[in-house]
């Protein structure tokens, strides 16, 4: 029976991806408009049904086609960047202590508060009072061009008249589509936030202004000659300019008052006319806001509180074991399909052996389920209460469940306790699962960012023998693939096309891609800056240097152990010299033009009103650079208060410059 009805509903979700891409990337649909909304309709209506069918492919998961071949590429001037989440009182706190630490004082300031409204985001670009230009977010560093889209939304201004109005600033918010409206269209869309996202995306304006989109501005990015000194200043000229902005904005004195206000607005937020999914907290000072500046992926000086999460009761029917690219073991319960605020979860976590211990939780239980956000659904609790005579005690493997080699839980030098996690003891792609895995971080966004090849590609690819190393990807047999069910012509040619493309990659993606264990992609960045080139980065290896590591502030011991166990095994060595030979990895560009450009610098004893997490962003802002052992090609030891004596007679005895706190700053002027 369930058989039939997944065959059905197969038919039906390639019958849509045949028309959807005759549609929006061939643009010449062979069906009437009607019929495809009927067959996107009778998609959703067969999921809402049967929850257990589900396909990526599906018109609720995807809406229109891969943007990139529709609308123009265009690079943002300042990144996009997204927001770290907040969900309880400590991570505010601890929110607030990072600002205190970067600046290395207790400081008060306001926050301004804003409703994190659940959409899509958009940058608009001005000059000189003119909206020239309107992109999508992208990938945060490159949008597409949806200028003639946003241009339908009547809250976007098309020209800005006033004379305050700055020449040239690009205004962002979010875009979205009220609740009341959604309404109409909610047997086409999973959501408000992808209607929205499918209605912009749309290649004809026309099909835009169907679905009544709305504009909520709350940021700015490129800003000639910013002179507001608050963000609040600036949220209320928005409104002068004639751009809306939420009615619910506010200034809030401290964590105390944010989190009354968090609490009033949660129980109100489904009075509200859109989907909020949180508050939005920001450092209301403009000139601080610049100072904390970023880490690679989000601001310092902002943060998303959540509201609290949804959850559900359901029964483990198994757990199954997952297996991550650095051999992690996580236990994952497979529960009785349950809806959670509008999502269907089939699977919810475990984390690890020791959490399903500790919890106590049994195959057969009935569990509470949470999920939030995009975060991936864990389970809560047992409810005790329920538990069944014969619900069974899961045993851990102790052997690895892909490959069968031993595991392990790692002993920690600085906690002195165990792992919580169990870790498969194979580190290269002898284990089937982790080199699956590997190659599906290889291809992921942050790293070669292959459009196209997603993690279902990669496993049917692995299971068909088309792939077994990253390396593969670059060597495909493309006849053999358009041979493959549910290959076309086209999409093989996209494939081609994508791969090509991101063989230029620069050389933090390309460290990040490789999946060595604690190197993510801000250690990645921390590595290729002190490398430059691949040519570099090979040497070290080669000759096994790779304590030189150590040299960079922020790299420890750590990550040096993982990089010798990494390339201790030959597989994973050979991957990295065959993707040098094939891919062409570009040299950092280091900006060379601050007044600290090919200047070296450590720091020894305690800093006057400055961290070292800022003097070293300020060094780096400067284009100089840091380095955390004395050597030769250090330049100068800036000496605090309390050195440390032994640093500065090592510099003494190179002959490298020691100064004083006060020199280095006339040296940044
Ligand atoms: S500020 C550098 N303010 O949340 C951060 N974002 O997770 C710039 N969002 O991509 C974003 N309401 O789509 C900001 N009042 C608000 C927002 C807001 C919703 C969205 C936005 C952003 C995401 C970050």
């Amino acid at each position: 029976m369930n058989g039939k009805i997944k065959k059905n509903y197969q038919i039906k979700i390639n019958e849509y991806q045949k028309h959807n891409r005759l549609y929006y990337q061939k643009s010449s649909p062979v069906i009437s408009d009607k019929d495809f909304d009927e067959l996107k309709k009778e998609i959703i209506g067969l999921e809402k049904k049967y929850n257990f069918l589900k396909s990526n492919l599906s018109p609720s998961k995807t809406v229109g086609f891969k943007p990139s071949k529709i609308f123009q590429k265009f690079k943002h001037k300042v990144e996009m960047l997204s927001l770290s989440n907040a969900f309880n009182e400590e991570d505010l706190f601890n929110f607030e202590k990072k600002i205190f630490n970067f600046v290395n004082k207790k400081i008060k300031f306001d926050y301004s508060v804003e409703p994190k409204i659940d959409g899509i985001s958009a940058s608009l670009i001005y000059k000189n009072g003119k909206f020239t230009e309107g992109v999508s977010r992208g990938d945060g560093k490159e949008g597409e061009l949806i200028t003639e889209n946003l241009k339908t939304i009547s809250d976007i201004p098309h020209r800005v008249n006033n004379k305050d109005f700055p020449n040239n600033i690009e205004i962002r918010g979010e875009v979205f589509i009220k609740r009341k409206a959604f309404e109409n269209f909610k047997n086409n869309f999973a959501n408000a936030r992808n209607a929205a996202s499918g209605s912009l995306r749309q290649k004809d304006p026309l099909e835009t202004k169907k679905i009544p989109l709305h504009f909520i501005a709350y940021t700015f990015g490129y800003f000639e000659e910013n002179r507001f000194k608050y963000q609040s200043d600036f949220l209320q000229s928005l409104k002068i300019w004639g751009f809306q902005t939420s009615k619910y904005n506010k200034v809030i004195k401290n964590i105390k008052e944010l989190i009354l206000f968090h609490k009033n607005f949660e129980n109100q937020r489904f009075e509200l006319d859109y989907d909020v999914d949180g508050l939005v907290y920001k450092v209301n000072d403009l000139q601080l806001q610049k100072r904390l500046g970023f880490t690679s992926n989000a601001p310092r000086w902002a943060i998303a509180h959540k509201f609290s999460a949804n959850n559900a009761y359901s029964e483990i029917l198994n757990i199954d074991i997952q297996l991550g690219r650095t051999g992690a073991l996580t236990p994952v319960a497979k529960i009785e399909p349950v809806n959670i605020g509008g999502v269907v979860v089939s699977n919810a976590t475990l984390h690890n052996e020791d959490e399903i211990k500790r919890k106590d939780i049994r195959i057969g239980d009935t569990v509470k389920i949470e999920r939030a956000g995009d975060v991936i659904p864990h389970v809560i609790e047992v409810d005790l209460k329920k538990r069944k005579n014969n619900s069974k005690k899961f045993i851990f493997p102790i052997k690895c469940p892909s490959c069968g080699s031993k595991t392990e839980k790692e002993f920690n030098n600085s906690t002195k306790k165990y792992d919580a996690v169990r870790r498969c003891t194979n580190e290269g792609y002898d284990c089937e699962k982790i080199a699956i895995e590997k190659i599906k971080h290889f291809i992921s966004k942050d790293a070669l960012n292959i459009d196209g090849l997603g993690k279902r590609v990669v496993e049917k690819f692995w299971e068909k023998k088309i792939i077994k190393f990253p390396q593969d990807i670059f060597k495909l047999d493309y006849d053999k693939i358009s041979n493959l069910e549910g290959w076309g012509k086209l999409s093989v040619s996209n494939l081609k096309y994508s791969i090509e493309q991101s063989k230029k990659v620069t050389l933090d993606r390309f460290i990040y891609s490789i999946g060595i264990r604690h190197i993510g992609i801000e250690n990645a960045k921390l590595i290729s800056e002190y490398v430059v080139s691949i040519k570099n980065f090979l040497n070290l290896i080669d000759k096994k240097n790779m304590n030189q590591f150590l040299n960079i502030d922020g790299i420890g011991g750590v990550q040096i152990e993982s990089f010798k166990r990494f390339f201790n095994n030959t597989k994973n060595y050979n991957v990295v010299i065959e993707l040098s030979n094939i891919l062409s990895i570009k040299k950092i560009e280091i900006n060379k033009k601050g007044k600290l450009k090919n200047k070296s610098f450590m720091f020894t004893g305690k800093l006057n009103n400055i961290s070292r997490a800022e003097a070293k962003s300020l060094v780096e802002k400067n284009s100089g650079s840091i380095v955390s052992t004395v050597n030769k090609k250090l330049n100068y030891l800036v000496v605090g208060q309390k050195p440390t004596n032994k640093k500065i007679q090592q510099a003494k005895q190179l002959g490298i410059d020691i100064i004083s706190q006060d020199e280095w700053n006339k040296l940044l002027n």
